[in-house]
């Protein structure tokens, strides 16, 4: 079956936290990628082709993760990052038109939290929010077909798109996969860590070859920090996607043929 996977090492990929280093040679609309997560929350600018005009900023997630906290996070990384002209947030949990309403790893106080339109009073500038996982898959879906992302990281999770437009409120992590557990409960950070590694990567084979029998997929992209601890072969059809690969999403949350995803 061209989708099983099977055990053989993968080589890890480096994470970068490295100060911000600020580009001037750049023309052209300035875009504030924004990603937070359940650990961190990070920040770049990028150029209209979506190359990176700056490192990669990153704050802890403060334990109390209020939207005012992750705000505060977002303003002061504004501040440092300097002139941009737009913002593109990816966010951990379902967003309906700039909307939060699920936030399974931050406060309870982000459900119903009109996310882009405070953060742009806040900047002074147009903010776009899509899920985590949507903004990661759509720097690196090929744009053809029925195309499936799951991120490996504090949480799981998925996001699917047909010829590169994603269905905004597609949600899976938190739906039963094997033994009563949901697929986040199996394949996020704290089941790696409990688990290790040898399990996890049994149950992601498992995870994926169940994926492929619900959405008969032409593709499929796994993203997210923990995807670097990927130690099994992936079908043919499947290949890891980088966070730098990921960071391009941001630039593609403002194309037009997403207008309507966010009014
Ligand atoms: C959320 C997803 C999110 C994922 C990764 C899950 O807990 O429900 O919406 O994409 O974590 O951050």
């Amino acid at each position: 079956m061209p989708h099983t996977a099977s055990s053989k090492k993968r080589k890890k990929q480096p994470l970068s936290a490295a100060p911000m280093v600020t580009t001037d040679s750049t023309t052209g609309i300035r875009t504030m990628a924004i990603d937070i997560g359940g650990t961190g929350v990070k920040a770049m600018l990028l150029d209209e082709a979506g190359k990176p005009l700056t490192e990669r900023l990153r704050a802890k997630t403060p334990e109390s993760a209020t939207p005012k906290a992750i705000t505060a996070i977002i303003a002061d990384f504004g501040k440092q990052l300097g002139g941009f002209d737009r913002v593109s947030v990816g966010f951990p949990g379902v967003i309906k038109k700039g909307v939060v309403y699920t936030a399974a790893n931050l406060d309870k106080k982000w459900i119903e939290y009109a996310l882009a339109e405070n953060l742009s009073k806040e900047l002074g500038k147009p903010v776009r929010v899509a899920n985590d996982a949507v903004v990661q898959g759509l720097g690196g879906v090929s744009g053809v077909g029925v195309e499936l992302v799951i991120t490996l990281g504090t949480g799981m999770g998925a996001a699917l798109y047909l010829d590169g437009v994603p269905i905004p409120s597609f949600e899976m992590g938190h739906h039963p996969f094997r033994n009563g557990k949901t697929y986040e409960d199996e394949l996020g950070r704290r089941a790696l860590a409990k688990a290790g590694r040898k399990k996890w990567n049994k149950r992601l084979a498992e995870a994926i070859d169940q994926l492929y029998r619900v959405f008969y997929y032409d593709r499929l992209y796994i993203g997210g920090g923990n995807a670097a601890k990927i130690s099994i072969e992936l079908p043919k059809d499947a290949k890891i996607i980088s966070n730098e690969d990921g960071i391009l999403g941001g630039i593609k949350l403002w194309d037009r043929n997403l207008d309507d995803l966010q009014q």
